[in-house]
């Protein structure tokens, strides 16, 4: 599915079943990271007239996303607790090439990987939970998710050759299945 690399262990699944509670704070904090992470960009390169109002649409979005979540855990109960760290992205970010324009690439295609891999698993969400509402939640997310996996790509395009991006991309996407395959299944979104 997208461009990644491997699919999303089935055990995923039961893990969060067990524990949806745990899953959506983890994830009110993954859109809340993302919102922040486009808005970090804008700090990275704030001449870059074509990047900035794509990243200022895109947090915008993440936002909603995270008061969405917030709502949710809000109705139901559910603290939003404080930051776990994030194993996923913190051994994904080191991947990334630390100069120039390949530096804003691989962030791009880095970016593009979480997106593909936390709509590969709202899909999952979507068809496996229980509860009505949240299935509906995540169909409707995985939806918007997807549209971001292929707007990373699409952005990082605007800096390299399209084959030279491909060939980045399927690098990446390779260290990723990786790392998926490397951390403990829990109920989280990665
Ligand atoms: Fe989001
Ligand atoms: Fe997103």
């Amino acid at each position: 599915m997208f461009c990644l690399e491997s699919t999303t262990d089935p055990r995923w699944i039961a893990v969060v079943v067990a524990d949806t509670d745990r899953l959506l704070a983890d994830h009110a904090y993954c859109e809340k990271k993302a919102a922040a992470t486009a808005m970090s960009l804008i700090g990275k390169y704030p001449n870059d007239a074509f990047l900035v109002p794509h990243m200022l649409k895109l947090a915008q979005e993440e936002l909603e996303h995270f008061e969405r979540l917030y709502g949710v855990l809000a109705a139901r109960g559910i603290q939003l607790g404080y930051v776990d760290k994030d194993p996923y992205v913190g051994e994904l970010l080191p991947l990334a090439r630390k100069q120039g324009v390949e530096g804003l690439i691989d962030r791009l295609l880095i970016s593009s990987l979480i997106e593909a891999r936390s709509a590969e698993r709202f899909f999952l969400l979507a068809e496996h939970l229980p509860d009505a509402e949240l299935r509906a939640l995540y169909q409707e997310l995985a939806v918007t998710e997807s549209r971001h996996h292929t707007l990373f790509v699409t952005l990082a395009n605007h800096y390299a050759p399209k084959d030279e991006v491909r060939a980045r991309l399927k690098e990446l996407a390779v260290e990723e299945a990786a790392i998926v395959a490397r951390l403990p299944i829990a109920a989280r979104m990665h």
